[in-house]
């Protein structure tokens, strides 16, 4: 980051931390993506398998990057290299930075499809936008797919070359509380249309027989995503932290923030799903585009619904646009540290990027809609692979790293250079055993399960 080149930047204290963090982990993951695999995989046993895994290993994964981050000083790659130069540092540094470059072109695609419903509701469309097929058919026409996706990787790649984030961390200090009191209206808004009480039920109460193994690997991958673990972002932030701020108390602040507003979208969606499409089981399995489909509809039925459509939109928006700024700032710096390339050349190749691999997946539903990669469409097949797949071998890399070359013993020091270390047992025995286990297991049976060797 710019920072660097000159002396390293540091985070004010502990609010300042927390907030960048949370800014980074507040995107279209909780908003868009947590309550569409929630309404898919089983509601309440998800959302509870979620917050277990959240409190547990996401908690531990992030400590460890953290406090990696803080003693190297350095980001991903650097961080893993000034370790011990070994060549499974060098992968677990180098899978760490390739995972940004892979979210961020297709996370700008749904990025340009919320700026395309902005639009929309400016323009005062809300009952066209509010059928069924309104959605099917605006991804499903080429053109105007790739529009809104390059509008919106315009957008970002605009803040970036003009090296404005901060300008933009003011602003989202205004929106995403916004953001937070606008969903709380709009949750109570959904919760209270009649029929809305079984997809409160639905949501809220865990009901084991919804469980299955696709329950837990679909919470971990979006845990990775949403916490924006496993990707060095955490790596980076860390070196950016004062050594006196409470490594412990910030991670948990992280996870009860971002866990909030997922929940809180969770009830803002699935209310309304079993509220206005009553009876329809597919209504829940929507998947990608549930979200597009279920608010539209909520806009449509409450009085002045195009101008609360456009005050959220445009949050989402911003949501969206500080995740996808600091994604491809993440990139950048990656090829500037790495690399030694120019800024100027870095963000052209991040720009590059985005636009080829966008492109993809912005067509996967209409001009390349033939194409099936594993199985799946393209922008399923780009989640797929970094969540499920890249992730945990990065989150095993790091595993591995803690226990085997940096040592667990300077982990917990380093910790406790600012504050007693309250769940060190439990973090031990995560990173030592549980973790690495565990990821392994999702990761084989995920591969299995898209080879088509075991169903679960
Ligand atoms: N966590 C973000 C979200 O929930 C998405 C994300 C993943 C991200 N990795 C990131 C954002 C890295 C910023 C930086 O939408």
């Amino acid at each position: 980051m710019e920072a660097e080149k000159q002396s390293r930047g540091v985070f004010s204290g502990k609010l300042g931390y927390v907030l960048a963090a949370a800014g980074s982990a507040v995107g279209l993951g909780n908003i868009w993506r947590f309550p569409y695999l929630a309404a898919e995989y089983g509601g309440g046993i998800f959302l509870l398998t979620y917050l277990i895994l959240a409190l547990t290993f996401g908690y531990t994964l992030m400590v460890s990057e953290t406090a990696l981050g803080r003693m190297t000083g350095k980001s991903p790659v650097g961080a893993f290299r000034k370790l011990k130069n070994t060549r499974l540092s060098l992968a677990g540094g180098w899978i760490n930075a390739i995972i940004p470059m892979l979210i961020l072109p297709y996370y700008s695609v749904i990025g340009g499809w919320v700026a395309k419903y902005l639009f929309e509701y400016m323009a005062g469309h809300v009952a066209e936008t509010a059928s069924s097929e309104y959605f099917t058919a605006f991804i499903s026409n080429a053109s105007s797919a790739e529009g809104w996706f390059l509008v919106f990787a315009f957008l970002t790649m605009l803040v970036i070359a003009l090296g404005v984030e901060n300008g933009v961390e003011k602003v989202s200090r205004i929106m995403m509380p916004g953001l937070v009191i606008l969903a709380v209206v709009m949750a109570i808004y959904s919760m209270t249309r009649p029929g809305a009480v079984e997809g409160i039920k639905y949501f809220l109460i865990p009901d084991l027989s919804h469980f299955s193994w696709m329950t837990v690997v679909a919470a971990l991958g979006q845990m990775f995503y949403s916490l924006s673990i496993a990707m060095g972002i955490l790596i980076t932030y860390g070196s950016y932290m004062k050594k006196d701020v409470n490594i412990e108390t910030s991670m948990h602040h992280v996870i009860f923030f971002d866990s909030g507003i997922a929940i809180l979208s969770g009830l803002m969606i699935i209310p309304a799903v079993f509220a206005f499409s009553p009876g329809d089981a597919g209504a829940l399995s929507q998947g990608p585009s549930l979200m597009f489909v279920t608010m539209p509809k909520i806009f449509h039925s409450m009085g002045g619904g195009r101008y609360v459509a456009i005050i959220f939109f445009v949050m989402v928006l911003f949501a969206a646009l500080t995740s996808s700024i600091s994604l491809a700032e993440t990139c950048a710096s990656t090829f500037q540290d790495e690399l030694h390339w120019s800024r100027k050349k870095s963000t052209i190749m991040v720009g590059l990027i985005v636009l080829v691999l966008g492109t993809f997946s912005s067509l996967g539903f209409s001009t390349l809609s033939n194409v099936r990669l594993l199985g799946m469409q393209i922008l399923d097949f780009f989640d797929f692979l970094t969540n499920s797949l890249m992730m945990p071998i990065s989150s095993f890399a790091i595993c591995i790293f803690v226990v085997y070359v940096v040592g667990v013993k300077k982990i917990a020091e380093e910790v406790k250079l600012s504050s007693a270390f309250r769940f060190e047992g439990m973090y031990k025995v995560f990173i030592k055993y549980i973790a690495p286990f565990f990821v392994m297991v999702i990761l084989l049976s995920s591969i299995a399960n898209v080879l088509g060797i075991i169903h679960i």
